[in-house]
C-alpha cells in the first residue's frame, strides 16, 4: 500500500465515475468474466488484502467480494459492528485511519452515507460503498453490466455463461441510450443509484412510488426530472419500459416501520400485469433477498423474462473489475 492521497479512488457513489470509466469497466468484467468461466487463474491482486466491514447484514455483497479477492490472488479481513470497537463508538476517523495502514482496500456496509463520506476521508486506500441508506452503486453495475449482457449482442443479446458476449458493440454504453427502467417501489437507496446511473449513461428511469416514499432528488443527487420521469400508477412507469426493476418493501434499518410500509406498498408488486405493458423482451431485475408475494409475484421473478440470478452473480465479476482499477488502473 502506498499513502498518496492525491491518486486514490473511492467508489462512494455512482456518479464518482464517468460514463467513459463504466465503458471499460464494463469490457474488463467481459474480460475478467471469460477467465473465470474458463478457469483461467487471473491473480493481479497478490498480496493485497480487502478489508470488509458490515454494520448491516449481507449474502451477495459479502460472497462476491471475499470470493472475488481471493480469485485474483488476494486475501480477505471481515469486520462487522459487534466484533470491532466500531461497534463500542470508535470514529469512523479513526478506524479509517488504522485499518487503511494495514490493507489495500476497504468495502463498507453501513446506513448512513456520512460514515462512509468520513471514513472515505480519512482513508489511505481507495473505499467502496457496498451499501448505505442512501446509495448501493455496486449493485447498479452489476444490473447495468447485466443488461448489457443480455441486450448489447447483434442478435440481441444471448448472455451465453460461456462466452459473456457484450455483442461486440464498439462501446458497451451504446445499448443503453434511450431505454427506460421502470423502478416499482420503495424510493430507496436502488432507486436514487438508478437515478444517478441514468444521468451518467443516457437512459431514462420511470420511477413509480407510493404516496409518502417518493424519490428526493436533493438526497439521490440528481437533477430534479433531468432523467428520470414521475407516475402515480406503477403500470403507468411500467408502460413500453425496457426492464421493470423493484426492491423489497423494507430496507435495511427500517424494519419499524414494516406493517405502515406493507400497507401502503400493496398495489406496488411487479406482477403480469405490469410486464405485459412493458416491452415485449424487457428484462426483470431485483437486487435480492426477494419476498415473493409482497413487491413482485413468483410468476414474474420466476418467470422467463427475469435475470436475477445473472445479476447477482455479476456482482462478482462487476466488483473485481472495480477493484482491479481502483488499485492498478487501467490494464493495458
Ligand atoms: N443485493 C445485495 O446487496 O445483497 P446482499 O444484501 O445479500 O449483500
Amino acid at each position: 500500500m502506498k499513502p498518496g492521497a492525491s491518486l486514490i479512488r473511492h467508489y462512494l457513489q455512482f456518479k464518482d465515475l464517468r460514463a467513459e470509466e463504466y465503458a471499460y469497466l464494463f469490457e474488463r468484467t467481459r474480460t475478467i468474466k471469460t477467465r473465470f468461466k474458463n478457469y483461467e487463474k487471473y491473480q493481479p491482486l497478490v498480496d493485497r488484502t480487502l478489508a470488509m466491514i458490515f454494520e448491516k447484514a449481507s449474502t451477495r455483497t459479502r460472497v462476491s467480494f471475499e470470493a472475488g479477492m481471493y480469485q485474483m490472488g488476494g486475501s480477505v479481513v471481515h469486520l462487522t459492528t459487534g466484533d470491532s470497537h466500531l461497534g463500542r463508538a470508535e470514529p469512523a476517523e479513526d478506524t479509517a485511519r488504522v485499518i487503511s495502514r494495514m490493507v489495500d482496500i476497504v468495502m463498507i456496509r453501513t446506513y448512513e452515507q456520512s460514515m462512509l463520506e468520513r471514513f472515505a476521508a480519512h482513508s489511505r486506500v481507495p473505499v467502496i460503498n457496498g451499501l448505505t441508506n442512501e446509495y448501493h452503486p455496486c449493485q447498479i453495475l452489476a444490473d447495468i453490466y447485466t443488461f448489457i449482457e443480455q441486450r448489447g449482442g447483434p442478435r440481441g443479446g444471448t448472455a451465453d455463461p460461456r462466452d459473456c458476449p457484450l455483442g461486440g458493440a464498439a462501446n458497451p454504453l451504446d445499448c443503453l441510450r434511450g431505454k427506460v427502467v421502470a423502478w416499482v417501489g420503495d424510493g430507496n437507496n436502488m432507486a436514487n443509484t438508478w437515478l444517478q446511473a441514468a444521468e451518467i449513461l443516457g437512459f431514462t428511469v420511470h420511477v413509480s412510488t407510493p404516496s409518502g416514499y417518493e424519490i428526493d432528488p436533493h438526497v439521490a443527487g440528481v437533477r430534479d426530472g433531468g432523467s428520470y420521469r414521475v407516475f402515480k400508477h406503477p403500470l403507468q412507469a411500467c408502460a413500453g419500459a425496457d426492464l421493470v426493476t423493484t426492491d423489497v418493501w423494507t430496507s435495511m434499518g427500517y424494519e419499524a416501520q414494516n406493517e405502515e410500509r406493507r400497507r401502503a406498498f400493496v398495489d406496488w408488486c411487479v406482477d403480469e400485469e405490469m410486464m405485459a405493458v412493458a416491452k415485449p423482451d424487457a428484462l426483470f431485475m431485483h437486487c435480492l433477498p426477494a419476498h415473493r408475494g409482497e413487491e413482485v409475484t413468483a410468476a414474474v421473478i420466476d418467470g422467463p423474462q427475469s435475470v436475477v440470478w445473472d445479476e447477482a452473480e455479476n456482482r462478482l465479476h462487476v466488483q473485481k473489475a472495480l477493484m482491479e482499477f481502483l488499485l492498478l488502473g487501467r490494464i493495458g
